[in-house]
């Protein structure tokens, strides 16, 4: 097992079905007022992290994974101590590598974010103790087993199931298509071709399984017959200035009613939040019954459980 997440490929197919069992039981534990009995989870052995300290170094803002990092730290029994960029200024108060072997001393896990996935490989190669990828400009892997776990709740299996992503190639569909491909289950994305996935994501989703990704330029195709329509925004953290010119190249791409006419299983629909209404998904189709982004988001503090306890204990 690698010591560190940083891509969702750092785990296999068995890895991710037991952090999703696991994930699932702490989380059904919680729900049912059910004890975490003896490291325990319904019956899934389950690493109480008492005097385990999480460091979390955020270069770009967050709701859901640095509330959903803490929050899970302080129920395994550790605690979290937050960073921000001005504090502790990577690369101009301290190089990389300093950071990493200092916090590494004091710390018992490290999650970062930041824009460059070099800058996290670096980090990860110098630290001694867990790294995660908090969300690079490659992969949002936390995001993308949340993702998988809410798709094994609703279908309680991923072959056969049909995963369309509408907009724009970046670190949440580069997750999601490897993601899709070790898993076994069929993704299609469905973007301008000048934004498609670059051709390394589609090498590597093809090597894990040549069966899992297809790219459609076409949304009313792309949506036909998908199980889970899956949106983010058109322009990522860093980009926002981008967007006026972005808008009318990704407006076909749009999930909205309309687009909706042309599905034939009455889709579930995620977004893995936050959510630009009325660009990539309009208000009316993200508050629709059909819509789970919310237990998306509920689902990013159980699989982090999952994850933490993994990299930590080992199972
Ligand atoms: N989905 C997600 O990662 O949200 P935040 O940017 O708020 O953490
Ligand atoms: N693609 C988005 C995801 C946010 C969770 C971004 O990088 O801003």
């Amino acid at each position: 097992m690698n010591k560190d997440f940083l891509l969702v490929s750092d785990f296999n197919k068995a890895d991710i079905i037991h952090l999703i069992r696991l994930a699932i039981a702490m989380k059904n534990a919680e729900h049912e007022e059910d004890a975490w009995e003896d490291g325990y989870a319904n019956g899934e052995p389950l690493f109480l992290g008492e005097g385990h300290l999480l460091a979390l170094i955020f270069e770009k803002p967050s709701l859901r994974t640095r509330v959903s990092l803490e929050a899970a730290m302080q129920n395994l029994g550790g605690s979290s101590i937050f960073l921000s960029k001005d504090e502790i200024q990577i690369g101009k108060r301290e190089e990389i590598k300093d950071i990493a072997r200092t916090l590494s001393k004091m710390t018992d896990i490290i999650a970062i974010r930041t824009a460059s996935h070099s800058n996290i490989e670096e980090f990860a190669s110098f630290a001694t103790v867990p790294v995660i990828n908090a969300l690079s400009d490659l992969e949002h892997p936390c995001q993308a087993l949340a993702d998988l776990m809410t798709i094994y709740e609703k279908f309680d299996k991923f072959e056969n199931i049909n995963l369309t992503y509408l907009g724009d190639a970046n670190n949440v569909s580069n997750s999601l298509a490897i993601a899709s491909s070790l898993v076994g289950m069929s993704f299609t994305f469905c973007g301008p071709s000048d934004f498609s996935l670059n051709d390394e994501i589609i090498k590597q989703s093809h090597n894990l399984n040549k069966d899992s990704l297809q790219i459609e330029h076409d949304p009313k195709i792309a949506v036909k017959n998908a199980d889970v329509l899956y949106t983010d925004v058109w322009a990522s953290m860093g980009d926002e200035a981008t967007i006026d010119e972005r808008k009318p190249i990704f407006l076909p791409y749009q999930l909205n009613t309309e687009i909706l006419k042309h599905t034939d299983k009455t889709p579930l629909i995620m977004h893995c939040l936050p959510a630009k209404r009325g660009n990539e998904i309009t208000d009316e189709v993200i508050e629709s019954e059909k819509s789970i982004a919310f237990e998306q988001a509920e689902n990013r503090l159980w699989i982090q459980q999952a994850i933490m306890n993994k990299l930590i204990a080992g199972y």
